[in-house]
């Protein structure tokens, strides 16, 4: 099966070839879904300029050609020279037989594959993962599932923060509390409370200052004791992550670690190799990259600090050698870092000085996928009622609550109740964070993820459910449904016009890592299948190949939309 709009631009281009000359193929054939068409071509203005003749009539010429292919029903010039393509009901309905027929349901593989990190998650040690660690998490694990089922080979970096100066106090804290007490806080997710306790000591106590400090030059020097406790610090806060990261359904695991102290060997040799080069010179007795382009508000070059003066490396430094080693070692063709959008200014400047090295090239490309700020539904930064940071565990059981409020009238069974409430609640949760575009902020509003109606998590879970109890009353598996797919109604048409797209809206998802693509594309086809379930009785259609045939779409609007809500890592419920 063919997305229909890679099928009208490959008709359009062989309109272009046939009526203009073959030089023409390669025009853009700017085919764009249209309000008076199934979709709309603007190839004409363009050319028409290039040809130094009136659009209408190249236009026209066009359309002439386009009419006559089989595929297309008609095509209308209108306007100063749009051409307005309407797909024969016959093709569509074939095409989507054949998606019903097709295990990828129409998804192209990627041709050639890459080699793709995908840089995401990547809390901090003995630090509160925040709202917006949950959304690079979220973000990002949909943007491996997708390049993962393009055939793309993706290596997952959590590039979890376990180092710096602060696991001096930290450290000494654990001390102070002993390990028992601080192994059970810290795993119970008290990270917040641990970390701020250090730090007013910190703040407070001269002595424990001191000691933070000797602390920190042990565990750089690698005393034994120090990296024992470190350890342990660093599994007690892997331990609630990885609660998290299962109840949230993500894919990450222990072996996708790559925290930063991983690129502690590394660090020196990155400076040599930056200084050798002439990328980073000695200023002010600091080590640092100045890559073109950077000034900073008074004009002057803004630098990247490579080396602090006192020997120090910092957080830039570890991205330069991540860089350097995904490039070198794991062979990347591609880099993707899902972090928020407040760190844009640091990934320009580091992809910036990794070109200057060679280590980015055309062929071997690295990203910012910026992710936007979440706020409380006050639109204000997200906080508590006590004004504390919210704590995750507590957010994602807030969502399940209220999720079970939503639904607690259909279910008796608690059990049951609970499994449900745990899955719409987390999708709502999820789906809200995947279904703006990643680098918009958006405000948290629970009343609003969980609502029944709109663009949400439980809309499209509903559609689902409602597909599935079809098929329990026709008492018929939807796996069995075979078609063939007919086309009477507008609403069935728009339906299977709709589903054709499945395949463009997963490679547009991996184009940028935008998930919204396909979050859209999912309520686009959750709204036309309720279209069509409200006009096209299934159940009781007019006769048997009717209702074959609209079995057979139901099921592959199904499928479609299991296929899709896997793809966001949002859970699904068998009824709702
Ligand atoms: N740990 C950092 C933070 O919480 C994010 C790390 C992102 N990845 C990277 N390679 N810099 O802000």
């Amino acid at each position: 099966m063919t997305d229909p709009q890679q099928a009208l631009a490959r008709l359009v281009a062989a309109a272009l070839a046939a009526a203009f000359g073959p030089e023409h193929a390669d025009a853009d054939p700017l085919i764009r879904p249209s309000q008076f068409a199934d979709y709309q071509s603007n190839a004409a203005l363009p050319l028409a300029k290039r040809l130094g003749r009136a659009p209408r009539d190249v236009a026209t010429e066009l359309a002439v050609r386009l009419g006559d292919s089989e595929e297309i029903e008609t095509a209308e010039v209108s306007g100063p020279g749009f051409i307005n393509l309407t797909l024969h009901d016959d093709w569509i309905a074939a095409e989507a037989t054949g998606q019903l027929g097709d295990d990828r349901l129409g998804v192209v593989p990627a041709n050639p594959p890459q080699r793709v990190v995908v840089d995401y998650s990547s809390p901090n040690v003995a630090r509160e993962m925040h709202v917006g660690h949950l959304r690079t998490t979220i973000v990002g694990d949909s943007v491996v599932r997708v390049l993962e089922y393009l055939g793309h080979s993706v290596i997952r970096a959590n590039h979890i923060g376990d180092w710096g100066t602060q696991f001096g106090m930290l450290l000494e804290h654990l001390l102070d509390v002993g390990e028992e007490a601080a192994n059970a806080q810290l795993a119970a997710g008290e990270i917040n409370a641990f970390y701020q306790a250090a730090n007013a000591k910190f703040k407070a106590d001269p002595s424990f200052a001191e000691r933070s400090r000797r602390r920190v030059v042990a565990l750089q020097a690698g005393d034994l004791e120090t990296l024992r406790l470190w350890t342990m610090l660093i599994n007690d806060t892997k331990k609630y992550y990885n609660t998290i990261y299962a109840r949230l359904g993500v894919t990450l695991t222990d072996a996708d670690l790559a925290p930063e102290s991983f690129y502690n060997p590394m660090l020196a040799d990155v400076c040599d190799e930056l200084e050798a080069k002439g990328i980073a010179v000695i200023s002010d007795g600091a080590l640092c990259a100045f890559p073109p382009g950077f000034t900073g508000r008074d004009g002057s070059p803004l630098p990247l600090i490579l080396r602090k003066s006192d020997g120090g490396y910092g957080y830039a430094t570890t991205d330069m050698a991540a860089i350097r080693y995904r490039v070198r070692e794991l062979h990347a063709d591609r880099l993707i870092y899902i972090v928020g959008a407040e760190q844009s200014q640091h990934f320009e400047m580091v992809f910036a000085v990794a070109r200057q090295a060679g280590w980015l090239t055309d062929a071997i490309t690295a990203e910012h996928a910026a992710i936007g700020l979440v706020t409380g539904a006050d639109r204000k930064r997200f906080r508590t009622r006590t004004g504390s940071s919210v704590k995750l565990s507590d957010l994602i059981d807030e969502a399940v609550e209220r999720a079970e409020e939503v639904i607690k009238d259909r279910y008796d069974d608690p059990e049951l109740r609970a499994q449900i409430a745990e899955a719409v609640g987390i999708g709502a949760l999820k789906y809200a964070d995947l279904s703006v575009a990643r680098d918009s902020g958006y405000a948290l509003d629970f009343d609003r993820m969980l609502a029944l109606t709109g663009n949400t998590g439980p809309y499209l879970q509903y559609a689902t459910a409602r597909i599935r109890s079809i098929f329990r009353r026709a008492g018929i598996e939807a796996a069995s449904a075979r078609g063939p797919i007919g086309l009477t109604e507008d609403a069935e048409r728009a339906l299977a016009l709709q589903l054709l797209g499945f395949g463009a809206a997963v490679t547009q998802v991996s184009e940028h890592a935008e998930p919204h693509k396909l979050a859209g594309f999912l309520f686009d086809t959750a709204s036309a299948f309720t279209a069509f379930y409200e006009n096209c009785p299934v159940l009781q259609a007019p006769d048997e190949p009717v209702r074959r045939s609209r079995l057979a779409l139901s099921a592959l609007t199904l499928r479609v939309l299991l296929a899709g809500l896997g793809l966001l890592g949002i859970p699904v419920p068998e009824r709702m």
